[in-house]
């Protein structure tokens, strides 16, 4: 069995679908192979996110906080996954820059935490196990700072200079990893990876959040003048990418993941408007009617942009989905999933929209 930690959030639980999902025209299961998710669920973790496989009994959960060493360390002992793929992050920006309390305990404590209790269940397996043994590390590629318009894009040797405090957890997080190979030989695989976007992300990310606010007639809140710079990738692209990895990554190595997919904000935004005007035309005019420039985020990152040459050349990994066609699928699901998206942005989503927008969710 594998591990997933942070399998209830946006990415974590399009993977743990995925690797459970029987590929179209196949009876079996893509992997066949069960997973236990341990996630604390906080905010951003819903186990709604995972109903299209609660049935399956291949799908175990653990409601369980990364920072606890020991109650980690005895599911390993329990379960003897061959693999542990760590995806439980504090993941928002924003949210880093008004409190980033949290994201140094799980991003950082949290990490350690569980190295330490892979440390010591790697080091009392047997021989064939222990050489099967992979801890994978998903990590973004915001640890590598902003860009000018015309620098090249970030590469695996690309210098660490992160910005915000996510971005500064998140490279402590990578650099422990990488610590915890070059000192006790665990086997470890970091994967760095762009502006992810798909289904079941939590909508207080730029292109759930346009798409939400659109479809109910509120503005579509664009930081500074919209020209910042991303690199989008389709969430199911990230998955295959590091299941990839996972199957043939060189143990210590780091892999970036992108789209090849650079686009600036405003142009994303209108994309969004466009494909609704689409698929749910409003009364009079377009949705791009809505677009509002609000206060910039403080030290916004000016432009990202990933050279995802290594894993396409040694692992022979591409993306499929365009950035069209990723985002008509995208918008598709939040047209037809308004009882997820009623559950998710009650309560405490209220809160922290008034919080960060200074309106009335
Ligand atoms: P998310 O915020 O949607 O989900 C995070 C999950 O981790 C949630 O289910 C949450 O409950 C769980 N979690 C948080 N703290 C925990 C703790 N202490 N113990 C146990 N579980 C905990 O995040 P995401 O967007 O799915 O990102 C997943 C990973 O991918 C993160 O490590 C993030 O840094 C990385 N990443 C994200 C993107 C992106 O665009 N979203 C891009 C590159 C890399
Ligand atoms: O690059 C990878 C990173 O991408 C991940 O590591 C992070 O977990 C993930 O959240 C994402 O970070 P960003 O800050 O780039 O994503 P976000 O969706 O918050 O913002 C995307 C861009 O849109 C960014 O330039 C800020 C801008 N923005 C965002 C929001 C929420 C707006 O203009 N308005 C908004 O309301």
């Amino acid at each position: 069995m594998i591990f997933v930690t942070g399998g209830a959030g946006f990415i974590g639980s399009n993977f743990v679908v995925d690797w459970l999902t029987p590929a179209a025209g196949q009876s079996a299961p893509l992997r066949n192979e069960p997973v236990l998710v341990i996630d604390c669920l906080t905010y951003a973790g819903n186990l709604a996110n995972l109903a299209v496989v609660r049935d399956n009994p291949k799908l175990l959960f653990e409601r369980q906080d990364i920072c606890d060493s020991a109650a980690v360390l005895a599911l390993l002992r329990k379960h003897r996954p061959r693999a542990l793929l760590h995806f439980a992050a504090e993941s928002h920006v924003d949210r880093s820059i008004l409190g980033p309390a949290e994201f140094v305990r799980t991003n950082i404590n949290g990490t350690f935490a569980l190295l330490e209790a892979a440390r010591t269940y790697y080091g009392e397996l047997p021989g064939a196990e222990r050489d099967a043994f992979r801890f994978l590390h998903v990590s973004t590629d915001e640890v590598y700072g902003s860009l000018g318009p015309v620098d090249p894009a970030f590469s695996e040797t690309t210098a660490y200079a992160p910005n915000s405090p996510y971005a500064a957890s998140k490279a402590a997080s990578d650099h422990l990893v990488r610590a915890y190979h070059h000192t006790y030989g665990l086997p470890v695989l970091t994967t760095n990876c762009s502006n992810n976007y798909g289904p079941l992300q939590f909508p207080e990310k730029l292109i759930p959040l346009v798409t939400l606010n659109a479809l109910q007639g509120k503005p579509l809140p664009i930081y500074g003048d919209g020209s910042n710079v991303r690199d989008w990738l389709y969430v199911g692209d990230h998955c295959s990418g590091i299941r990839t990895v996972l199957q043939n990554g060189r143990l210590g190595e780091t892999y970036n993941i992108g789209g090849r997919t650079e686009m600036q904000n405003l142009a994303v935004v209108k994309t969004i408007c466009a494909t609704l005007d689409a698929l749910r035309p409003r009364n009079s005019g377009s949705y791009s009617q809505q677009i509002t420039f609000v206060k910039d985020r403080p030290g916004h990152d000016r432009r990202y942009a990933i050279d995802c040459s290594k894993i396409e050349r040694e692992l022979g990994w591409t993306p499929v989905e365009t950035f069209a066609s990723g985002i008509r699928k995208t918008v598709e699901w939040y047209l037809n999933s308004s009882a997820w998206v009623e559950q998710v942005t009650s309560g405490k989503y209220r809160d922290w929209v008034s919080l960060q927008y200074g309106t009335a969710a």
